[in-house]
């Protein structure tokens, strides 16, 4: 950890050009020190087990949740999923008919430069293929669109995250970028999504135990009932990671400091939201998928 604090001490005075330079990019062993970090503040915790988040630490809310996932609400959003995935054809614009293959995303694209996440490839698609998004109802994070991602995370369970930081200077000033993103304070409340999910993990803030970075990655779209409104089964409760960084970071009042502009979705796919994940998932290498998951 002691670097990442060293890197971060290094952002928070960053103005810029005359920003001093900061440890050269080495995502290894990062990942290292980040699961390290970890296994040391929850000695009893596996690292599979952290997949579960804040159920991997709470026995009373890990009972409730596991009587939830028996008959979990997310099935039949599931089954709707397949069914549109079906519908549109979508299995053709990706590798093995677009089964079992999340644990290799977001992946970095040679080609282009830039790095392509699951949801990102899916919208693509869903374009390629002429489909009527507004009729649809499909857009970004949520609802149909949500659901035909959490049926693609279903196929990929069992498989563990398997994110590559090519030696590529590209790759790596991207997977920086998420790094920043995440280490670096924002907002009103001036926070960084690692004081909660990494210094203060597995403590309470105002009411929610806080779950640790990682293992967040692996259940993702998750359904909620919050999302949900009211709705016992359904696509309604799906959102996607990006959909939950965003809710993260309206928490901390961050949003009009970035680039949000009351547009709905605007943020899904940006750039720095893209580099999120990116490091984000690299971090959960290792760590089976288990979507999507019912979440509180
Ligand atoms: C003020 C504290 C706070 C900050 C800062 C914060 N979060 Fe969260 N986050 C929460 C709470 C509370 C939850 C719900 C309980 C949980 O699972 O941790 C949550 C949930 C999540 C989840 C879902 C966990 C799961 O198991 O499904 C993800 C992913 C996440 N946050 C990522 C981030 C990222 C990335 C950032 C920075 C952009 C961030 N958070 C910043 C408080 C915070």
């Amino acid at each position: 950890m002691r670097k990442l604090i060293i890197a971060f001490a290094a952002l928070s005075v960053l103005g810029g050009a005359s920003a001093p330079a900061v440890a050269k990019t080495d995502p290894a062993s990062d990942l290292n020190e980040f699961r390290q970090y970890f296994y040391k503040k929850f000695p009893g915790i596996k690292l599979q087990e952290f997949s579960d988040g804040i159920y991997a630490l709470d026995q009373g809310r890990r009972a409730e949740w596991q009587l939830m996932e028996e008959f979990p609400s997310y099935e039949d959003g599931v089954n709707k999923g397949r069914a549109m995935f079906e519908k549109y054809g979508l299995a053709s614009c990706f590798k093995n008919g677009g089964k079992g293959i999340k644990q290799h995303y977001p992946y970095f694209d040679k080609k282009s430069g830039t790095v392509r996440t699951l949801e990102g490839d899916l919208m693509a698609c869903l374009k390629r293929k002429n489909v009527d998004l507004k009729a649809e109802g499909l857009r970004f994070g949520k609802g149909n669109f949500a659901a035909i991602a959490a049926y693609m995370a279903y196929t990929s369970r069992g498989e563990k995250q398997n994110v590559v930081v090519p030696n590529d200077e590209r790759a790596l000033a991207i997977y920086e970028r998420g790094k920043q993103h995440f280490y670096a304070k924002r907002g009103q409340l001036n926070m960084a999504c690692a004081d909660c999910h990494i210094y203060n993990s597995g403590m309470m803030a105002r009411g929610n135990l806080l779950s640790p970075a990682l293992g967040q990655t692996s259940h993702f779209p998750v359904w909620r009932r919050k999302w949900a409104k009211g709705n016992e089964s359904g696509v309604k409760g799906f959102g996607t990671i990006q959909r939950r960084y965003n809710g993260c970071n309206k928490q901390v009042r961050a949003l009009p400091m970035m680039w949000y502009n009351k547009k709905k979705y605007k943020y899904e796919q940006h750039p720095e939201y893209v580099a999120l994940e990116y490091f984000h998932t690299y971090m959960n290498n290792g760590i089976r998928l288990n979507g999507p998951a019912i979440r509180q």
